[in-house]
């Protein structure tokens, strides 16, 4: 397996270059300086068996949605999976994974120092997800335990009060997105 760190800005890559040579001085681990709109999997590491994994976290779904789509642009006929952390805007995120034809393998909802993450675990090889991804998710409501439970409860609210507010500023779709979550049901797995 190689890792390949990527950033577009050449001071952080540079910090993880020192921190690998001075933590992991032996492990095969690569950086990139590169708009990851322009990331070319083949010229930056090849697999000679298993497949890509590309895992993009701290910037806002939409964004997210803009590197996946030029990601699968510049390296058709490949096989990826991705594990996506966007910071906000998951929705849009969602939708647009259907648009791209990536299927759901899972998903999760974490709180952390306070911030809520919704982390989803989607590919673009038919033989290996199962779920179409939905719009507002469906795992992550379902909660193993009341903690779990309650981290959903709170979330969703937080995001109803939050597309709440944007429907009442006037945008064009939040109605919509305001009717998608109203209609989901935390639960907790008995
Ligand atoms: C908030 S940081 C998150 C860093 C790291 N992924 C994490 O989760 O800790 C967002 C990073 O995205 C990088 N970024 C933004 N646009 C980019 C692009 N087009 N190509 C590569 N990196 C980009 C920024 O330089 C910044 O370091």
């Amino acid at each position: 397996m190689q890792v390949n760190f990527v950033d577009c800005v050449p001071s952080l890559i540079s910090q993880i270059e020192q921190n690998l040579q001075k933590f992991h001085p032996n492990s095969n681990a690569k950086t990139h300086c590169v708009d990851l709109k322009k990331l070319d999997l083949l010229q930056s590491s090849m697999p000679e068996e298993g497949k890509h994994l590309v895992i993009i976290a701290g910037v806002g779904g939409e964004l997210m949605s803009e590197f996946i789509s030029n990601i699968l642009l510049n390296n058709q006929g490949i096989a990826i999976d991705f594990i996506l952390c966007p910071v906000n805007y998951c929705y849009h995120l969602r939708e647009s994974l259907e648009h791209a034809n990536l299927g759901l393998i899972d998903e999760w909802l974490i709180k952390e120092n306070n911030r809520f993450y919704e982390i989803l675990y989607t590919s673009n090889d038919s033989h290996q997800h199962h779920l179409l991804p939905s719009k507002v998710g469906e795992k992550i409501w379902q909660s193993d335990d009341s903690k779990q439970n309650l981290i959903a409860k709170e979330y969703l609210n937080k995001l109803l009060c939050h597309y709440r507010k944007v429907e009442f500023g006037g945008q064009l779709d939040a109605a919509d997105i305001v009717r998608a979550y109203e209609q989901v049901k935390v639960c907790e797995k008995r």
